[in-house]
């Protein structure tokens, strides 16, 4: 009988058919080996009592991490960053409008809310001020006019591609702000933009060692005499893991990275976990002044907080030596922050978090008088303007976000930064996932962000009655608790300085600092809400 399809026609479905079958037959026998693959084995558990199916759990699992963000996670779930908080980075970022429809999404009765204490009368445009330039290091023979009080905090060339550092420094000139170049040296892609710099030491002093890994005192001259290096934070510990050193392979060890790090290519590299040399408060401070002579720049430490004892015998040392010895700043980190790669136990549990430590310090520094002479910078998860502005009223002088500015460089938190395939080539050395990431483009995305991220804790400021956000104090926030009511958070953490403490005094010594600014009778400083 003919065929009722053409001859060319039936060749074509005669082909489908056979690559059908036989696509069934090679799916039925690889289910097959699977099957007594998983059956036999003894590592897993799941997959010898379900064998094949047992598999699809680990499946989902990775792609759960990738759809949870899009399909089933609410704006305030995700960690260790909410879709809220990203997306207010991500609109910062992108500039322009910045605002959100028909009321807040936040759940206002969880603990550690923080409420601003908002003023009846605020401040009016006309009497904004301008947050001047903050001096860190007076003593030095380069001190150094910050003018930023939000800037970039440590991540190093290796931990983030080289595009990713070109837009930070771009951005961070753009902004105004400073770029910490992180414990992995200093590359020419941090200078490209020209910004301001802060040269990190860690603990392997890789950009600032000798051949045999010690301080190199030529190289730290050479740092000290560039106009851009502005600071040196010698990094005693970071919140994510702290205590914890680190190999870097010899993989991983270019020639590039070899020559900026002053390590051996293709050598395994190991980082100490505690600066050999630094062992007690003597040595931290005879290390500070030696970086600060042969530099003559401001030389500060970075540290998480646990024990907090040392402090006071540190500053008790200072008092003996002279204030000058005193470090220039310290950088208080979070227990709870960013790394390329660490064990959970120490990111999870080691550490005080910031709103904790951050009170803390300043208050130990306080009390020992030394507020205007050592400055504080606080970082851990302040990437919004509520929690930069908390930070500025705990005591903070200025603060460093490093995951927000990765948000800006368009992170979508797949927190695959350990694993050289982050898709948007901000922690990956591969060229073609770099590719996505235009230095240019992103750098303009880094200064909206900082510009912004300024602009909004002004309004903050100014929504409490005062003229600019470093003369926002503790009774300027209330912190909720666990029973949903909210305390006072100088009445959680009293501080040895008044004006923390009391509206009245913050308004003598704002009008005092007015004073000694500009000659002129100061603006009225409208009295917050609970005073
Ligand atoms: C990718 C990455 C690399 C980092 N590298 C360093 C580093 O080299 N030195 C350092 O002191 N901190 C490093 N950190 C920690 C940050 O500087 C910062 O202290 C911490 O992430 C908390 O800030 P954040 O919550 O704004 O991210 C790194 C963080 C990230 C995410
Ligand atoms: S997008 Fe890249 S930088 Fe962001 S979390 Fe994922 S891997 Fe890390």
């Amino acid at each position: 009988m003919e065929s009722l399809v053409p001859g060319p026609v039936a060749a074509v479905l005669d082909f489908m058919v056979t690559i059908f079958v036989l696509m069934v037959g090679i799916g039925f026998a690889a289910v097959v080996v699977i099957f007594i693959i998983d059956i036999t084995q003894h590592r897993d558990a799941i997959r010898r009592n379900y064998p094949v199916v047992g598999r699809f759990r680990t499946l989902f699992t990775n792609l759960g991490e990738f759809f949870r963000q899009y399909f089933f996670a609410m704006d305030r779930e995700e960690m260790p960053f909410n879709r809220a908080e990203r997306q207010w980075a991500a609109r910062a970022a992108a500039g322009g409008d910045n605002t959100v429809a028909f009321g807040s999404t936040k759940n206002l009765s969880l603990a550690g809310t923080l409420y601003f204490v908002n003023c009846p009368f605020p401040t009016l445009d006309t009497d904004r001020a301008e947050t001047e330039p903050m001096i860190i290091g007076p003593t030095c023979r380069k001190p150094y006019a910050a003018p930023s009080f939000f800037n970039i905090s440590g991540m190093s060339y290796g931990a983030l591609s080289k595009p990713a550092i070109q837009a930070l420094s771009r951005g961070a000139a753009m902004a105004g702000c400073w770029l910490n170049t992180g414990e992995g040296g200093l590359s020419p892609f941090h200078l490209e933009g020209e910004c301001d710099i802060v040269f990190q030491i860690g603990t392997a002093k890789y950009g600032v060692r000798d051949g045999e890994g010690n301080l190199s005192d030529e190289r730290l001259a050479a740092l000290g005499a560039d106009n851009r290096i502005k600071m040196f934070e010698i990094k005693l510990s970071q919140g994510a893991k702290p205590g914890k050193g680190g190999i870097l392979p010899g993989i991983k060890v270019s020639e590039e990275i070899a020559a900026i790090r002053g390590i051996p290519a293709g050598q395994d590299s190991i980082s100490p976990n505690r600066h050999p040399d630094i062992g007690t408060i003597g040595e931290l401070l005879d290390r500070i002044a030696h970086i600060r002579a042969v530099t003559g720049k401001p030389v500060g430490i970075k540290c998480v907080i646990g024990a907090y004892g040392w402090l006071d015998a540190m500053f008790d040392e200072v008092k003996h030596r002279g204030e000058e010895s005193a470090p220039d700043f310290i950088t208080v980190d979070s227990g709870d922050g960013g790394t390329g790669a660490a064990p959970l136990p120490l990111m999870d549990n080691v550490g005080l978090p910031i709103r904790e430590s951050l009170p803390t310090v300043d208050n130990i520094r306080k009390r020992h008088g030394m507020k205007q002479r050592v400055r504080l910078i606080a970082s851990g998860k302040l990437i919004t303007p509520s929690a930069v502005a908390g930070a500025l009223c705990a005591g903070a002088d200025f603060v460093v976000a490093a995951r927000g500015f990765m948000f800006a460089l368009g992170c979508i938190q797949s927190l695959k930064c350990n694993k050289n395939t982050c898709p948007t080539g901000i922690t990956t050395h591969n060229t073609r996932l770099q590719r996505g990431l235009n230095p240019a483009d992103k750098a303009v995305k880094v200064a909206n962000y900082c510009k912004n991220m300024r602009k909004e804790v002004e309004v903050i400021a100014h929504s409490c009655g005062v003229p600019e956000p470093r003369r926002l104090r503790r009774f300027h926030v209330r912190v909720v608790e666990g029973d949903g009511r909210s305390t006072p958070f100088n009445e959680l953490f009293p501080s040895p300085d008044a004006a923390d403490n009391d509206p009245a005094a913050a308004i003598r010594e704002g009008r005092a600092e007015d004073r000694e600014a500009k000659p002129r009778p100061p603006a009225e400083v409208a009295i917050p809400a609970q005073a």
